[in-house]
Protein backbone atom coordinates (compact mmCIF):
# COMPACT_ATOMS: atom_id res chain seq x y z
CA UNK A 1 0.00 0.00 0.00
CA UNK A 2 1.51 2.79 -0.77
CA UNK A 3 1.74 5.87 1.96
CA UNK A 4 1.43 9.73 1.41
CA UNK A 5 3.91 12.02 2.90
CA UNK A 6 2.96 14.67 5.55
CA UNK A 7 4.05 18.13 6.07
CA UNK A 8 6.30 16.82 8.79
CA UNK A 9 7.83 14.03 6.45
CA UNK A 10 9.52 16.92 4.12
CA UNK A 11 10.49 18.67 6.52
CA UNK A 12 14.19 17.98 6.85
CA UNK A 13 15.69 16.58 9.82
CA UNK A 14 17.71 19.54 11.95
CA UNK A 15 21.41 19.55 11.21
CA UNK A 16 23.10 17.90 13.92
CA UNK A 17 26.38 20.00 15.80
CA UNK A 18 29.79 18.27 15.96
CA UNK A 19 31.29 18.22 18.91
CA UNK A 20 34.62 17.97 19.32
CA UNK A 21 37.54 18.80 22.52
CA UNK A 22 38.44 22.64 23.30
CA UNK A 23 41.99 20.61 23.29
CA UNK A 24 41.59 20.30 19.51
CA UNK A 25 43.23 22.77 17.12
CA UNK A 26 41.97 23.03 13.87
CA UNK A 27 44.62 24.50 11.12
CA UNK A 28 44.52 25.35 7.39
CA UNK A 29 46.23 27.24 5.11
CA UNK A 30 45.98 29.01 1.67
CA UNK A 31 47.25 30.42 -0.99
CA UNK A 32 45.96 34.28 -1.38
CA UNK A 33 43.40 33.33 -3.51
CA UNK A 34 42.12 31.37 -0.52
CA UNK A 35 42.56 27.50 -2.11
CA UNK A 36 43.81 25.15 0.44
CA UNK A 37 47.76 24.20 0.73
CA UNK A 38 47.76 22.84 3.79
CA UNK A 39 45.22 21.42 6.62
CA UNK A 40 45.62 19.56 9.77
CA UNK A 41 44.72 15.97 10.70
CA UNK A 42 42.36 17.40 13.44
CA UNK A 43 40.66 19.79 10.73
CA UNK A 44 40.11 17.28 8.63
CA UNK A 45 38.30 14.74 11.29
CA UNK A 46 35.85 17.41 12.70
CA UNK A 47 35.14 18.27 9.03
CA UNK A 48 34.65 14.72 7.88
CA UNK A 49 36.55 15.65 4.72
CA UNK A 50 40.15 13.88 3.24
CA UNK A 51 43.54 16.08 3.58
CA UNK A 52 43.24 14.48 -0.48
CA UNK A 53 39.90 16.43 -1.03
CA UNK A 54 40.70 19.33 0.47
CA UNK A 55 44.35 19.71 -0.46
CA UNK A 56 43.54 22.19 -3.68
CA UNK A 57 40.08 23.34 -3.15
CA UNK A 58 38.71 26.77 -2.39
CA UNK A 59 38.14 26.98 0.90
CA UNK A 60 34.56 27.75 0.35
CA UNK A 61 34.03 23.62 0.65
CA UNK A 62 33.53 24.26 4.29
CA UNK A 63 30.94 27.20 4.25
CA UNK A 64 28.08 26.65 6.26
CA UNK A 65 24.91 28.85 4.23
CA UNK A 66 24.17 30.45 7.74
CA UNK A 67 27.42 32.38 7.74
CA UNK A 68 26.48 36.10 6.60
CA UNK A 69 27.97 36.84 3.43
CA UNK A 70 29.04 40.22 5.16
CA UNK A 71 31.43 38.56 7.67
CA UNK A 72 33.28 37.69 4.79
CA UNK A 73 33.43 40.38 2.74
CA UNK A 74 35.54 42.18 6.18
CA UNK A 75 37.13 39.24 6.37
CA UNK A 76 38.58 39.45 2.75
CA UNK A 77 39.07 43.45 3.20
CA UNK A 78 41.31 43.04 6.42
CA UNK A 79 42.98 40.13 4.90
CA UNK A 80 44.09 42.01 1.77
CA UNK A 81 45.22 45.55 3.67
CA UNK A 82 47.53 42.67 5.31
CA UNK A 83 45.62 42.42 8.83
CA UNK A 84 44.57 39.61 10.51
CA UNK A 85 40.88 38.41 11.25
CA UNK A 86 39.43 36.91 14.40
CA UNK A 87 36.15 35.98 14.26
CA UNK A 88 33.44 33.37 14.46
CA UNK A 89 32.54 31.02 11.97
CA UNK A 90 29.77 28.52 11.30
CA UNK A 91 31.32 25.94 8.84
CA UNK A 92 29.74 22.73 7.39
CA UNK A 93 30.98 18.79 7.60
CA UNK A 94 31.27 16.55 4.50
CA UNK A 95 28.35 14.66 6.17
CA UNK A 96 26.18 17.06 6.42
CA UNK A 97 26.60 18.21 9.76
CA UNK A 98 27.95 21.91 11.14
CA UNK A 99 30.80 22.66 13.93
CA UNK A 100 31.77 26.28 15.39
CA UNK A 101 34.97 27.85 15.49
CA UNK A 102 36.93 30.46 16.29
CA UNK A 103 39.01 31.13 13.76
CA UNK A 104 42.79 33.30 13.83
CA UNK A 105 43.40 34.19 10.24
CA UNK A 106 46.70 35.93 9.60
CA UNK A 107 48.37 36.59 6.74
CA UNK A 108 51.70 34.43 5.84
CA UNK A 109 54.25 35.04 3.18
CA UNK A 110 52.16 33.14 0.26
CA UNK A 111 48.98 33.06 1.72
CA UNK A 112 46.75 32.85 5.01
CA UNK A 113 46.92 30.54 7.87
CA UNK A 114 43.93 30.09 10.08
CA UNK A 115 44.36 28.38 13.45
CA UNK A 116 40.48 28.35 15.04
CA UNK A 117 39.77 26.91 18.25
CA UNK A 118 36.35 25.94 20.26
CA UNK A 119 34.50 28.66 20.96
CA UNK A 120 33.43 29.47 24.51
CA UNK A 121 33.14 32.81 25.70
CA UNK A 122 30.37 35.26 26.31
CA UNK A 123 31.00 36.93 22.74
CA UNK A 124 30.26 33.84 20.96
CA UNK A 125 26.56 33.76 22.10
CA UNK A 126 26.55 37.38 21.37
CA UNK A 127 27.82 37.16 17.60
CA UNK A 128 25.29 33.97 17.31
CA UNK A 129 22.53 36.82 17.48
CA UNK A 130 23.91 39.25 15.51
CA UNK A 131 24.82 36.99 12.56
CA UNK A 132 21.52 35.43 12.59
CA UNK A 133 19.68 39.12 12.19
CA UNK A 134 22.51 40.02 10.05
CA UNK A 135 21.32 37.03 7.58
CA UNK A 136 17.80 38.20 7.79
CA UNK A 137 19.06 41.47 6.48
CA UNK A 138 20.47 39.94 3.65
CA UNK A 139 18.19 37.92 2.90
CA UNK A 140 15.80 41.02 2.25
CA UNK A 141 18.70 42.18 0.05
CA UNK A 142 21.47 43.86 2.04
CA UNK A 143 24.31 43.14 -0.53
CA UNK A 144 27.86 41.76 1.38
CA UNK A 145 29.44 45.54 1.60
CA UNK A 146 26.38 47.00 3.10
CA UNK A 147 25.55 44.01 5.63
CA UNK A 148 29.57 44.23 7.01
CA UNK A 149 28.58 48.23 7.83
CA UNK A 150 25.56 47.02 9.59
CA UNK A 151 27.52 44.37 11.64
CA UNK A 152 29.91 47.54 12.13
CA UNK A 153 27.24 49.33 13.39
CA UNK A 154 25.99 46.17 15.67
CA UNK A 155 29.61 46.07 17.50
CA UNK A 156 29.60 49.71 18.17
CA UNK A 157 25.83 49.61 19.94
CA UNK A 158 28.06 46.70 22.01
CA UNK A 159 30.72 48.90 23.09
CA UNK A 160 33.40 47.92 20.46
CA UNK A 161 33.77 50.80 18.44
CA UNK A 162 35.67 48.53 15.21
CA UNK A 163 35.90 45.29 14.09
CA UNK A 164 39.13 44.58 15.39
CA UNK A 165 38.47 45.67 19.04
CA UNK A 166 35.82 43.29 18.84
CA UNK A 167 38.13 40.56 17.35
CA UNK A 168 40.87 41.55 20.45
CA UNK A 169 38.48 41.23 22.95
CA UNK A 170 37.01 37.99 21.87
CA UNK A 171 40.35 36.92 21.20
CA UNK A 172 41.55 37.64 24.69
CA UNK A 173 38.32 36.06 26.11
CA UNK A 174 38.74 32.75 24.18
CA UNK A 175 42.09 32.78 25.00
CA UNK A 176 41.85 33.30 28.73
CA UNK A 177 39.16 30.08 28.64
CA UNK A 178 42.20 27.55 27.78
CA UNK A 179 43.93 25.63 30.09
CA UNK A 180 46.81 24.01 27.81
CA UNK A 181 48.49 27.62 27.75
CA UNK A 182 51.69 27.87 29.18
CA UNK A 183 51.08 30.98 31.94
CA UNK A 184 54.63 30.76 33.12
CA UNK A 185 56.24 33.82 34.97
CA UNK A 186 58.68 34.40 31.76
CA UNK A 187 56.08 34.17 29.24
CA UNK A 188 55.76 37.40 26.76
CA UNK A 189 52.03 37.44 27.38
CA UNK A 190 52.85 38.14 31.28
CA UNK A 191 55.03 41.37 30.19
CA UNK A 192 52.78 42.18 28.02
CA UNK A 193 50.11 42.96 30.99
CA UNK A 194 52.35 43.90 32.98
CA UNK A 195 52.37 46.89 30.18
CA UNK A 196 48.85 46.92 30.44
CA UNK A 197 48.75 47.79 34.23
CA UNK A 198 51.37 50.30 34.20
CA UNK A 199 49.03 51.91 30.93
CA UNK A 200 46.23 51.96 33.44
CA UNK A 201 48.60 53.23 36.53
CA UNK A 202 49.19 56.32 33.88
CA UNK A 203 45.97 56.76 32.79
CA UNK A 204 44.57 57.10 36.42
CA UNK A 205 47.72 59.90 37.31
CA UNK A 206 46.62 61.56 34.22
CA UNK A 207 42.70 61.71 35.16
CA UNK A 208 43.94 62.87 38.74
CA UNK A 209 45.73 65.78 37.36
CA UNK A 210 43.15 66.26 34.86
CA UNK A 211 40.78 66.26 37.99
CA UNK A 212 43.18 68.98 40.05
CA UNK A 213 42.81 70.92 36.82
CA UNK A 214 39.15 71.12 37.08
CA UNK A 215 39.22 72.04 40.63
CA UNK A 216 41.17 75.04 40.66
CA UNK A 217 39.96 76.47 36.91
CA UNK A 218 37.57 78.78 38.86
CA UNK A 219 40.57 79.97 40.94
CA UNK A 220 41.06 82.84 38.49
CA UNK A 221 37.62 84.03 38.74
CA UNK A 222 37.89 84.56 42.23
CA UNK A 223 40.89 86.66 41.98
CA UNK A 224 39.46 88.83 39.88
CA UNK A 225 36.04 88.79 42.02
CA UNK A 226 38.23 90.22 44.48
CA UNK A 227 40.17 92.81 42.52
CA UNK A 228 36.61 93.94 41.47
CA UNK A 229 35.78 94.51 45.31
CA UNK A 230 39.06 95.95 45.79
CA UNK A 231 38.96 98.50 42.82
CA UNK A 232 42.04 100.16 42.34
CA UNK A 233 44.31 98.21 44.76
CA UNK A 234 42.96 95.22 43.34
CA UNK A 235 44.50 96.25 39.86
CA UNK A 236 47.88 93.97 40.13
CA UNK A 237 45.22 90.89 41.12
CA UNK A 238 43.42 91.07 38.04
CA UNK A 239 46.94 90.83 36.17
CA UNK A 240 47.67 87.68 38.34
CA UNK A 241 44.75 86.23 37.22
CA UNK A 242 44.97 86.66 33.68
CA UNK A 243 48.57 85.30 33.85
CA UNK A 244 47.53 82.35 36.08
CA UNK A 245 44.57 81.72 33.73
CA UNK A 246 46.43 81.59 30.30
CA UNK A 247 49.40 79.33 31.79
CA UNK A 248 46.93 76.33 33.20
CA UNK A 249 44.99 76.50 30.03
CA UNK A 250 48.19 75.55 28.69
CA UNK A 251 49.19 72.99 31.09
CA UNK A 252 45.68 71.88 31.24
CA UNK A 253 45.84 71.39 26.98
CA UNK A 254 49.41 69.45 27.11
CA UNK A 255 48.27 67.09 29.51
CA UNK A 256 45.17 66.40 27.81
CA UNK A 257 47.24 65.52 24.84
CA UNK A 258 48.51 62.41 26.40
CA UNK A 259 45.41 60.68 26.31
CA UNK A 260 42.93 62.40 23.95
CA UNK A 261 41.70 60.84 20.92
CA UNK A 262 43.91 59.19 18.05
CA UNK A 263 47.01 61.26 18.56
CA UNK A 264 47.95 61.25 22.57
CA UNK A 265 50.25 59.28 23.60
CA UNK A 266 48.65 57.09 25.78
CA UNK A 267 46.43 56.65 23.32
CA UNK A 268 49.25 55.23 20.66
CA UNK A 269 50.79 53.20 23.49
CA UNK A 270 47.60 51.42 24.30
CA UNK A 271 46.76 50.58 20.45
CA UNK A 272 50.56 49.58 19.74
CA UNK A 273 50.21 47.15 23.53
CA UNK A 274 46.38 46.03 22.37
CA UNK A 275 48.42 44.92 19.10
CA UNK A 276 51.05 43.03 21.10
CA UNK A 277 48.79 41.03 22.64
CA UNK A 278 46.81 39.87 19.69
CA UNK A 279 50.19 39.09 17.90
CA UNK A 280 51.51 37.28 20.88
CA UNK A 281 48.01 35.31 21.42
CA UNK A 282 47.84 34.13 18.04
CA UNK A 283 51.36 33.30 18.19
CA UNK A 284 50.65 30.96 21.01
CA UNK A 285 48.25 29.23 19.67
CA UNK A 286 49.60 28.18 16.62
CA UNK A 287 52.85 27.05 18.42
CA UNK A 288 50.00 24.65 20.53
CA UNK A 289 48.70 23.58 17.20
CA UNK A 290 52.31 22.56 16.33
CA UNK A 291 53.21 21.06 19.42
CA UNK A 292 49.69 18.90 19.70
CA UNK A 293 50.49 17.82 16.11
CA UNK A 294 54.40 16.88 17.24
CA UNK A 295 52.78 14.81 19.97
CA UNK A 296 50.09 12.89 17.84
CA UNK A 297 51.75 12.46 14.90
CA UNK A 298 55.67 11.68 13.92
CA UNK A 299 58.09 13.57 12.70
CA UNK A 300 58.20 11.98 9.01
CA UNK A 301 54.49 12.30 8.56
CA UNK A 302 53.33 14.45 6.21
CA UNK A 303 51.95 16.85 8.97
CA UNK A 304 55.76 17.84 9.02
CA UNK A 305 54.61 20.55 6.27
CA UNK A 306 52.49 21.90 8.28
CA UNK A 307 54.19 22.46 11.73
CA UNK A 308 57.19 24.02 9.31
CA UNK A 309 54.65 26.94 8.26
CA UNK A 310 52.67 26.96 11.84
CA UNK A 311 56.09 27.57 13.58
CA UNK A 312 57.47 29.93 10.99
CA UNK A 313 54.21 31.81 11.48
CA UNK A 314 54.43 31.79 15.16
CA UNK A 315 57.23 33.11 15.09
CA UNK A 316 56.61 36.22 12.52
CA UNK A 317 53.81 36.97 14.96
CA UNK A 318 55.80 37.30 18.37
CA UNK A 319 58.24 39.01 16.11
CA UNK A 320 55.38 41.72 15.31
CA UNK A 321 54.41 41.60 19.19
CA UNK A 322 58.26 42.50 20.07
CA UNK A 323 57.72 45.03 17.36
CA UNK A 324 54.51 46.08 19.03
CA UNK A 325 56.08 46.53 22.12
CA UNK A 326 59.48 48.35 21.03
CA UNK A 327 56.91 50.90 20.30
CA UNK A 328 54.95 50.97 23.49
CA UNK A 329 58.85 51.89 24.58
CA UNK A 330 59.45 54.44 22.06
CA UNK A 331 56.33 56.22 22.72
CA UNK A 332 56.72 56.02 26.88
CA UNK A 333 60.08 57.56 26.53
CA UNK A 334 57.97 61.14 25.30
CA UNK A 335 56.23 60.80 28.90
CA UNK A 336 59.00 61.71 31.43
CA UNK A 337 60.24 65.30 28.70
CA UNK A 338 56.44 65.85 28.70
CA UNK A 339 56.00 65.94 32.45
CA UNK A 340 59.31 67.63 32.59
CA UNK A 341 58.03 70.50 30.95
CA UNK A 342 54.75 70.45 32.50
CA UNK A 343 56.86 70.87 35.96
CA UNK A 344 58.22 73.12 34.46
CA UNK A 345 55.33 74.94 34.62
CA UNK A 346 54.58 74.35 37.52
CA UNK A 347 56.99 76.26 38.86
CA UNK A 348 55.45 79.66 36.79
CA UNK A 349 52.70 78.98 38.38
CA UNK A 350 54.19 79.23 41.26
CA UNK A 351 55.39 82.75 40.63
CA UNK A 352 52.01 83.46 40.28
CA UNK A 353 51.13 82.44 43.25
CA UNK A 354 54.08 84.21 45.15
CA UNK A 355 52.82 87.28 43.68
CA UNK A 356 49.55 86.88 45.02
CA UNK A 357 51.33 86.50 48.49
CA UNK A 358 52.74 89.71 47.70
CA UNK A 359 49.92 91.17 47.36
CA UNK A 360 48.18 89.59 50.17
CA UNK A 361 51.23 91.05 52.50
CA UNK A 362 49.99 94.18 51.00
CA UNK A 363 46.39 94.02 52.04
CA UNK A 364 46.76 92.25 55.03
CA UNK A 365 44.18 94.34 56.65
CA UNK A 366 41.47 93.47 54.17
CA UNK A 367 39.48 90.48 54.23
CA UNK A 368 41.03 89.80 50.84
CA UNK A 369 40.24 86.10 50.67
CA UNK A 370 43.57 85.53 48.88
CA UNK A 371 45.27 83.58 51.40
CA UNK A 372 42.08 80.52 51.01
CA UNK A 373 43.13 81.22 47.29
CA UNK A 374 46.86 80.89 47.62
CA UNK A 375 46.47 77.94 50.31
CA UNK A 376 44.37 75.95 47.52
CA UNK A 377 46.91 77.11 44.73
CA UNK A 378 49.28 75.63 46.67
CA UNK A 379 48.06 72.49 47.26
CA UNK A 380 46.66 72.23 43.78
CA UNK A 381 50.63 72.31 42.38
CA UNK A 382 51.97 70.23 45.10
CA UNK A 383 49.58 67.59 44.13
CA UNK A 384 50.24 67.86 40.14
CA UNK A 385 54.14 67.65 40.98
CA UNK A 386 53.36 64.75 42.99
CA UNK A 387 51.49 62.63 40.65
CA UNK A 388 53.58 63.90 37.79
CA UNK A 389 57.00 62.45 39.34
CA UNK A 390 54.76 59.23 39.50
CA UNK A 391 54.00 59.13 35.77
CA UNK A 392 57.96 60.10 34.99
CA UNK A 393 59.05 56.96 36.80
CA UNK A 394 55.63 54.74 36.18
CA UNK A 395 57.21 55.98 32.38
CA UNK A 396 60.47 54.56 33.22
CA UNK A 397 58.79 51.30 34.58
CA UNK A 398 57.34 50.82 31.03
CA UNK A 399 61.07 50.99 29.81
CA UNK A 400 62.67 48.88 31.73
CA UNK A 401 59.33 45.99 31.28
CA UNK A 402 59.63 46.64 27.33
CA UNK A 403 62.91 46.01 27.23
CA UNK A 404 62.88 42.41 28.81
CA UNK A 405 60.71 41.42 26.33
C1 LIG B 1 43.09 30.91 5.59
C2 LIG B 1 41.62 30.97 5.29
C3 LIG B 1 40.73 30.19 6.02
C4 LIG B 1 39.38 30.24 5.75
N1 LIG B 1 38.55 29.45 6.51
C5 LIG B 1 37.23 29.43 6.23
C6 LIG B 1 36.35 28.58 6.96
O1 LIG B 1 36.74 27.89 7.89
N2 LIG B 1 35.04 28.60 6.62
C7 LIG B 1 34.54 29.37 5.61
O2 LIG B 1 33.34 29.31 5.34
N3 LIG B 1 35.36 30.20 4.92
C8 LIG B 1 36.67 30.24 5.21
N4 LIG B 1 37.49 31.08 4.50
C9 LIG B 1 36.89 32.01 3.51
C10 LIG B 1 36.60 31.36 2.20
O3 LIG B 1 37.73 31.44 1.39
C11 LIG B 1 35.42 32.05 1.48
O4 LIG B 1 35.69 33.41 1.30
C12 LIG B 1 34.11 31.92 2.26
O5 LIG B 1 33.81 30.58 2.52
C13 LIG B 1 32.93 32.57 1.52
O6 LIG B 1 32.82 32.01 0.28
P1 LIG B 1 31.91 32.71 -0.86
O7 LIG B 1 32.30 34.15 -0.87
O8 LIG B 1 32.26 32.01 -2.12
O9 LIG B 1 30.51 32.53 -0.43
C14 LIG B 1 38.87 31.06 4.74
C15 LIG B 1 39.76 31.87 4.02
C16 LIG B 1 41.11 31.82 4.29
C17 LIG B 1 42.05 32.68 3.50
Amino acid sequence: MQQTATATDLTPPPETEVDYPSEQLLASATDTRGVIAYANQEFCNVAHMSRDYLIGAPHKVVRHPEMPRGIFHLMWERLHAGLPVCTYVKNSTGDGRFYWVFATITPTRDGFLSVRIKPRSDFFALTREIYTAMLAEEARGLPPDKSAEWFLDRLAEQGHSSFSAFSDAALTAEYSLREDIDRSADSELLRIAQLAEMLNESDKLVQQIINIFQQVRGEPINLRILSGRLEGAGVAIGTISKNYETMSADMYQMIERLRCDDTGLLVRMRGALVHAHSAAQIADLMDLTARQSAAKHDAVSRNQDGREILHAQAEKLSEISRAAVAEVAALGKLIPDVCRQLRRRINGLDLVKLLCRVESGRMSEVDSGLVGIIHRLEEAHHQTDRHLAALSATAFKIDATSKAL
